[in-house]
Protein backbone atom coordinates (compact mmCIF):
# COMPACT_ATOMS: atom_id res chain seq x y z
CA UNK A 1 0.00 0.00 0.00
CA UNK A 2 1.43 3.26 -0.78
CA UNK A 3 -0.31 6.42 0.97
CA UNK A 4 -0.10 10.52 0.03
CA UNK A 5 -2.00 13.51 1.81
CA UNK A 6 -1.61 17.28 1.13
CA UNK A 7 -2.53 20.27 2.50
CA UNK A 8 -2.92 23.66 1.57
CA UNK A 9 -4.17 27.00 2.11
CA UNK A 10 -6.85 28.21 -0.20
CA UNK A 11 -6.13 31.60 -0.09
CA UNK A 12 -2.76 31.00 -2.69
CA UNK A 13 -5.71 30.04 -5.32
CA UNK A 14 -7.59 33.23 -4.83
CA UNK A 15 -7.67 35.07 -8.40
CA UNK A 16 -5.52 32.87 -10.70
CA UNK A 17 -5.40 33.93 -13.78
CA UNK A 18 -5.93 31.21 -16.23
CA UNK A 19 -2.31 31.07 -17.99
CA UNK A 20 -1.15 29.89 -14.35
CA UNK A 21 -3.91 27.50 -13.86
CA UNK A 22 -3.49 25.78 -17.30
CA UNK A 23 0.02 25.60 -16.06
CA UNK A 24 -1.44 23.20 -13.44
CA UNK A 25 -4.73 22.04 -15.02
CA UNK A 26 -6.24 20.33 -17.87
CA UNK A 27 -9.23 21.81 -19.50
CA UNK A 28 -11.43 19.28 -18.09
CA UNK A 29 -10.41 19.88 -14.99
CA UNK A 30 -10.72 24.29 -15.14
CA UNK A 31 -14.22 23.31 -16.50
CA UNK A 32 -15.05 21.59 -13.27
CA UNK A 33 -13.34 25.16 -11.58
CA UNK A 34 -16.10 27.12 -13.69
CA UNK A 35 -19.27 24.93 -12.65
CA UNK A 36 -18.03 25.24 -9.19
CA UNK A 37 -17.83 29.02 -9.62
CA UNK A 38 -13.64 29.26 -9.78
CA UNK A 39 -14.34 28.69 -5.95
CA UNK A 40 -10.59 28.77 -4.14
CA UNK A 41 -11.34 26.06 -1.69
CA UNK A 42 -11.94 23.59 -5.11
CA UNK A 43 -8.76 24.44 -7.03
CA UNK A 44 -7.24 24.04 -3.53
CA UNK A 45 -8.52 21.27 -2.85
CA UNK A 46 -7.99 19.87 -6.45
CA UNK A 47 -4.48 20.40 -6.51
CA UNK A 48 -3.74 18.65 -2.90
CA UNK A 49 -5.24 15.46 -4.83
CA UNK A 50 -2.93 15.58 -7.56
CA UNK A 51 0.00 16.79 -4.68
CA UNK A 52 -1.49 13.96 -2.60
CA UNK A 53 -1.26 11.02 -5.61
CA UNK A 54 2.90 11.78 -6.37
CA UNK A 55 3.66 11.89 -2.62
CA UNK A 56 1.97 8.48 -2.48
CA UNK A 57 3.98 7.53 -5.59
CA UNK A 58 7.05 8.76 -4.13
CA UNK A 59 8.49 11.49 -7.11
CA UNK A 60 6.66 14.44 -5.81
CA UNK A 61 4.66 16.46 -8.25
CA UNK A 62 6.87 18.85 -10.85
CA UNK A 63 6.45 21.17 -13.64
CA UNK A 64 7.13 17.50 -15.76
CA UNK A 65 4.45 15.20 -13.80
CA UNK A 66 1.75 17.56 -12.69
CA UNK A 67 -0.59 17.72 -16.12
CA UNK A 68 -0.15 14.20 -16.61
CA UNK A 69 -2.46 13.32 -13.55
CA UNK A 70 -6.28 14.78 -14.54
CA UNK A 71 -8.63 14.93 -10.98
CA UNK A 72 -12.38 14.15 -12.33
CA UNK A 73 -15.63 13.71 -10.79
CA UNK A 74 -18.15 11.39 -11.16
CA UNK A 75 -21.83 11.44 -11.13
CA UNK A 76 -21.95 11.82 -6.98
CA UNK A 77 -18.94 14.06 -7.13
CA UNK A 78 -16.63 11.81 -5.85
CA UNK A 79 -13.15 12.41 -7.46
CA UNK A 80 -11.26 10.09 -9.35
CA UNK A 81 -7.86 9.66 -10.97
CA UNK A 82 -7.40 9.73 -14.60
CA UNK A 83 -3.69 9.04 -15.68
CA UNK A 84 -2.45 9.86 -18.68
CA UNK A 85 -0.54 6.72 -20.56
CA UNK A 86 2.97 8.23 -19.58
CA UNK A 87 2.38 7.40 -16.23
CA UNK A 88 0.65 4.20 -16.43
CA UNK A 89 4.12 2.95 -19.13
CA UNK A 90 6.51 4.31 -16.21
CA UNK A 91 4.80 3.10 -13.12
CA UNK A 92 2.85 -0.11 -14.79
CA UNK A 93 1.24 -1.02 -11.36
CA UNK A 94 -1.19 1.50 -11.13
CA UNK A 95 -3.33 -0.50 -14.13
CA UNK A 96 -3.99 -2.99 -11.76
CA UNK A 97 -4.31 -0.71 -8.31
CA UNK A 98 -6.82 0.19 -6.43
CA UNK A 99 -6.54 3.72 -6.04
CA UNK A 100 -8.28 6.45 -4.04
CA UNK A 101 -8.66 10.00 -3.74
CA UNK A 102 -10.72 12.03 -1.04
CA UNK A 103 -10.55 15.70 -0.58
CA UNK A 104 -12.14 17.81 2.01
CA UNK A 105 -12.44 21.62 2.12
CA UNK A 106 -12.67 25.01 4.55
CA UNK A 107 -12.92 28.13 3.08
CA UNK A 108 -9.35 28.65 4.58
CA UNK A 109 -7.85 25.16 4.29
CA UNK A 110 -7.72 22.02 1.55
CA UNK A 111 -6.46 18.39 2.34
CA UNK A 112 -6.63 15.82 0.26
CA UNK A 113 -5.44 11.75 0.69
CA UNK A 114 -4.60 9.32 -1.88
CA UNK A 115 -4.12 5.52 -1.54
CA UNK A 116 -2.74 2.97 -3.76
CA UNK A 117 -3.13 -0.19 -3.00
CA UNK A 118 -1.22 -2.71 -5.59
CA UNK A 119 -2.89 -5.64 -6.89
CA UNK A 120 0.06 -8.31 -5.88
CA UNK A 121 -2.17 -11.21 -6.68
CA UNK A 122 -2.54 -10.47 -10.39
CA UNK A 123 1.09 -11.26 -10.98
CA UNK A 124 0.81 -14.34 -9.17
CA UNK A 125 -2.39 -15.39 -11.33
CA UNK A 126 -0.70 -14.50 -14.10
CA UNK A 127 2.38 -16.52 -13.08
CA UNK A 128 0.05 -19.19 -12.81
CA UNK A 129 -1.95 -18.91 -16.10
CA UNK A 130 1.72 -19.41 -17.70
C1 LIG B 1 -20.41 15.34 -0.70
C2 LIG B 1 -19.92 15.28 0.73
C3 LIG B 1 -19.04 14.04 0.88
C4 LIG B 1 -19.06 16.53 0.99
O1 LIG B 1 -18.67 16.59 2.34
P1 LIG B 1 -18.55 18.01 3.08
O2 LIG B 1 -18.12 17.78 4.48
O3 LIG B 1 -19.76 18.82 2.82
O4 LIG B 1 -17.41 18.75 2.28
P2 LIG B 1 -15.85 18.45 2.21
O5 LIG B 1 -15.19 19.77 2.09
O6 LIG B 1 -15.38 17.55 3.28
O7 LIG B 1 -15.71 17.65 0.82
C5 LIG B 1 -15.92 18.33 -0.39
C6 LIG B 1 -15.24 17.54 -1.48
O8 LIG B 1 -15.65 16.18 -1.41
C7 LIG B 1 -15.61 15.64 -2.74
N1 LIG B 1 -16.90 15.00 -2.97
C8 LIG B 1 -18.03 15.50 -3.47
N2 LIG B 1 -18.99 14.57 -3.51
C9 LIG B 1 -18.46 13.44 -3.02
C10 LIG B 1 -18.95 12.11 -2.80
N3 LIG B 1 -20.17 11.77 -3.12
N4 LIG B 1 -18.12 11.19 -2.29
C11 LIG B 1 -16.84 11.51 -1.97
N5 LIG B 1 -16.32 12.75 -2.15
C12 LIG B 1 -17.12 13.71 -2.65
C13 LIG B 1 -15.36 16.78 -3.71
O9 LIG B 1 -14.00 16.73 -4.09
C14 LIG B 1 -15.65 18.00 -2.84
O10 LIG B 1 -14.88 19.11 -3.18
P3 LIG B 1 -15.43 20.17 -4.26
O11 LIG B 1 -16.90 20.39 -3.94
O12 LIG B 1 -14.60 21.39 -4.02
O13 LIG B 1 -15.22 19.56 -5.57
C15 LIG B 1 -21.07 15.23 1.73
O14 LIG B 1 -21.81 16.40 1.61
C16 LIG B 1 -21.97 14.02 1.49
O15 LIG B 1 -21.71 12.94 2.06
N6 LIG B 1 -22.98 14.16 0.65
C17 LIG B 1 -23.81 13.05 0.27
C18 LIG B 1 -25.04 13.10 1.06
C19 LIG B 1 -25.69 14.40 0.86
O16 LIG B 1 -25.70 14.98 -0.20
N7 LIG B 1 -26.27 14.87 1.92
C20 LIG B 1 -26.93 16.10 1.87
C21 LIG B 1 -27.20 16.55 3.24
S1 LIG B 1 -28.32 15.45 4.02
Amino acid sequence: MMLGIDIMDVDRFVDMDNERLSRIFSAREIEYFQKKNMAPETIAGMFCAKEAFFKALGTGITPANILKLEVLHGQSGAPHYHFHPDILAQHQYLSTSEIKVSISNTKRTSVAVCIILKQFYTTVNRMTNI
